[in-house]
């Protein structure tokens, strides 16, 4: 697992309307103990909050999410993402992905796909939406089946149970945007987001 997600637990997955909010985002985020953080590219201003982090937040590691198309790639890495993250992987990806050398987290669900990604060298796959997809159940069955591939879930975690997929033996982190939900972002609850952010950073394998 490349070094920026070792001693990870929690990824915030956030999605900012305005370029404006990412910076006090970052600092509520670090604040409570949280330095990734994945801007998905969902919203217009998406690649200008990434490079308002990377450019103010140094001790921020700032990735793009909802990464789909080899453009979004480029854009991700000229915008200063420092990783990337897909919800599922195909060759056009792949290709992408392994030629912009940022360190890259596609997403894969069934055992097919997870085979896909494993051919082309990938030992750490998103499980999005991991509670749609089976959530902890599908995960345990998947582990005696792919030793060595670890998943990162996200799509349907709270604070009420991305404690039991840190259990799993195949999680080696969890994400979601319920400590930053959209809204909060949106009305500047920074102090709200810090503690849910708080709660966020302690989870983890005790
Ligand atoms: C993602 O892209 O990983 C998801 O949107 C995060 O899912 P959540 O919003 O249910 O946390």
């Amino acid at each position: 697992m490349h070094e920026i997600f070792q001693r990870t637990t929690v990824i915030p997955v956030v999605t900012v309307a305005r370029a404006a909010d990412a910076v006090p985002l970052g600092k509520a985020l670090l604040r409570a103990g949280l330095r990734l953080v994945e801007v998905t590219l969902r919203t217009p201003e998406s690649l200008a909050a990434i490079t308002a982090i990377a450019r103010e937040l140094p001790d921020m590691v700032v990735g793009a999410g909802t990464v789909l198309t080899p453009a979004d790639v480029t854009r991700a890495a000229e915008a200063g993402a420092r990783f990337l993250v897909s919800p599922g992987l195909t060759q056009d990806l792949v290709a992408a992905g392994l030629a912009c050398e940022l360190p890259y987290i596609p997403g894969a669900v069934t055992s097919s796909e997870i085979i896909a990604a494993r051919e082309h060298g990938f030992s750490l796959l998103k499980f999005f939406p991991a509670i749609a997809s089976g959530g902890t159940e599908a995960l345990r069955q998947l582990a005696p089946v792919f030793p060595g591939i670890a998943f990162c879930p996200t799509g349907g975690l709270n604070d009420g149970n991305a404690a039991d997929f840190l259990e799993l033996p195949n999680v080696a982190m969890v994400g979601g945007a319920w400590m930053a939900p959209a809204d909060a972002i949106a009305a500047g609850d920074w102090a709200g987001i810090e503690e849910k952010a708080r709660r966020a950073a302690r989870l983890g394998r005790g």
